[in-house]
């Protein structure tokens, strides 16, 4: 056993500040959290209950196992936009029948559970998810289709939604539509694209044009029922394979239909037990930092999440500001690479490219740690390479084909944010602490850069510079990049997965590594692009 030693004093006057920092970001989140728990509001809650219904979160509830997790995602989306936070939508994965799916519910609480620009981005950063980790996909229906007043932003890349289920299908991974309520037009094709359909009796609405739209387009008279009710198609049109009595009914035969899916991971979950961290999960609270700038050591955050803080570490010597090294999270073995110094040199670049080479010959999935300024800038540093090796990170992580999951606990700007598995380098999951922050770079540094090139400009131009003014734009665009790179606002655009608590760092991730071990996890046995040298 190689267990890691801590030298973290919870006793220390930096351990209180940081956790209070810490917790004072973790009671901002929770306030925002509330919104999207709140749904449409009071108002919008009462009606719906007083029809009769359960909310989307009831629905999600009664749908899984007792007592098992459920992990949602993108619970911030639209946070900082003008729709609300939410997006509309619940997704996020839970255990029904045994079975790990992703589940998407419509809110009917938020304007008739209509889709926003905000609700496409997380349902398909939701379908995303189930396909690279091949879970079954279970959509609770209930929503007035597309939010009208914004329907140049959805109407033409909405149609991938509809494209997502049946490739879902095609690649063999179940899909399953439980509709409660209204599902026209577009909606339609939820139910329509699903390999099972359930409906509840007088409340689903399935049609493609309601009984006006049909009145204006044939003339014909009808009513919702015989259009699109669960009957009319449980008997007549054959698009509902099961005709439940009430919503706990759908949700009962819903379970039933998981439960007959003979569904198999690809992996067997691994021996229990599995032992524990040495150390409490709640010093999480302590390790960061209020100020990013001063460096803080993540194997005190690694020997806080994996199995009996146990991490064999990889060239511990050798490009010291990137700490690599093996370990097992939930019994799972992972390959970790966390930011200590935080900036990548050349031999922690070159660090990573061959650590992540070894991952992929043994398929283990790797996690990155992000508390990164960037690569190394300067003559030395370019004159010694920095951008081939930085290069040769960015083409490893690029081409590495084991699941990356990506943990921003500090900073994570510029190209290291690539380097670590950033949004855009597909990390199966990307979660942020309250602490993190990510932009190009740094506010302050953004804003010194703009007003250097502003006086340069001034210069060449021959005019005087204002001097008060740039003090003025430079504090402006400070602030501006500051509340930028902060991540509820991230959060809010979906370029991470979920804010949440140090805490259950180590549950989310044993989450994520057990769900994506349904998929087969396989590395990359060459593939990867030229290595400069
Ligand atoms: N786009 C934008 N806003 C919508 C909306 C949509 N598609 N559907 C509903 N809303 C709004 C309503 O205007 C209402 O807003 P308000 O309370 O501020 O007045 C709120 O959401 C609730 O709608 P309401 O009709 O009161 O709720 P309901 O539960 O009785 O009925 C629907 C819900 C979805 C059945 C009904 O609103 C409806 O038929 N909407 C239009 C459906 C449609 O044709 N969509 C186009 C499909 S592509």
């Amino acid at each position: 056993m190689t267990v890691l030693a801590s030298a973290l004093d919870p006793a220390s006057p930096e351990y209180a500040d940081h956790r209070a920092a810490m917790l004072a970001k973790l009671a901002e989140l929770d306030a925002e959290q509330a919104k999207a728990l709140e749904g449409g509001g009071e108002k919008y809650v009462k009606r719906h209950r007083d029809r009769g219904k359960l909310l989307a979160r009831e629905r999600i509830e009664l749908l899984l196992d007792p007592d098992t997790p459920f992990l949602e995602l993108s619970p911030l989306a639209a946070w900082g936009s003008e729709y609300p936070v939410g997006a509309s939508m619940v997704t996020g994965i839970g255990v029904v029948e045994g079975v790990e799916c992703l589940i998407t519910a419509n809110d009917p609480t938020v304007r008739g559970g209509a889709s926003n620009p905000w609700t496409l981005k997380k349902a398909f950063r939701a379908h995303e998810i189930g396909h690279a980790n091949r879970l079954p996909s279970l959509h609770l229906v209930e929503s007035g289709g597309a939010d009208l007043p914004s329907q140049k932003e959805i109407f033409i890349p909405g149609g991938a939604l509809f494209k997502h289920l049946t490739q879902a299908s095609a690649a063999g991974i179940p899909t399953i539509a439980v509709v409660f309520g209204n599902s026209t037009a577009g909606g339609a094709y939820v139910p329509g694209m699903c390999d099972h359909v359930i409906m509840v009796k007088e409340r689903a609405k399935v049609f493609l044009g309601g009984p006006p739209l049909v009145k204006m387009a044939t003339g014909e008279e009808s009513d919702d029922e015989s259009l699109g009710g669960a009957e009319m198609h449980a008997r007549t049109s054959g698009l509902a394979d099961h005709l439940a009595e009430d919503e706990h009914d759908a949700l009962r035969r819903t379970r039933r239909v998981v439960a007959r899916l003979n569904w198999r991971k690809a992996h067997a979950d691994p021996a229990a037990p599995v032992e524990p961290p040495k150390y409490d999960a709640d010093e999480l609270l302590g390790v960061v930092p209020g100020d990013l700038r001063t460096p803080f050591d993540p194997r005190e955050v690694i020997a806080r999440v994996v199995d009996g803080s146990d991490f064999d570490e990889f060239k511990p010597l050798y490009g010291t500001s990137l700490v690599t090294g093996w370990a097992r999270l939930h019994g799972y073995p992972v390959g970790v690479l966390a930011n200590a110094q935080g900036v990548l040199f050349s031999e922690e670049s070159q660090k990573a490219a061959q650590f992540i080479q070894l991952a992929n010959q043994r398929d283990i999935p790797l996690l990155f740690l992000h508390n990164t300024t960037g690569y190394m800038v300067g003559k030395e540093y370019e004159q010694g390479g920095i951008i081939k090796h930085g290069a040769m990170m960015i083409n490893a992580v690029s081409n590495s084909r084991v699941p990356h999951l990506s943990v921003l606990m500090g900073a994570s700007y510029g190209a290291g944010h690539y380097g670590m598995c950033g949004r855009a380098y597909d990390p199966r999951f990307l979660f942020a602490w309250p602490s993190a922050k990510s932009a190009v770079m740094g506010p302050q540094q953004l804003a010194g850069v703009l007003s250097i090139v502003a006086r340069q400009s001034a210069a060449a131009k021959g005019k005087p510079y204002d001097d008060d003014a740039d003090a003025a734009l430079r504090a402006m665009v400070e602030q501006q990049i500051e509340s930028e790179s902060l991540p509820m606002f991230l959060s809010g655009r979906l370029y991470d997965d979920g804010v949440i608590d140090p805490r259950d760092t180590r549950t989310v991730l044993g989450i994520c590594l057990s769900a994506l071990h349904t998929a087969p996890v396989e590395g990359a046995r060459g593939g990867f692009g030229v290595f400069r040298m």
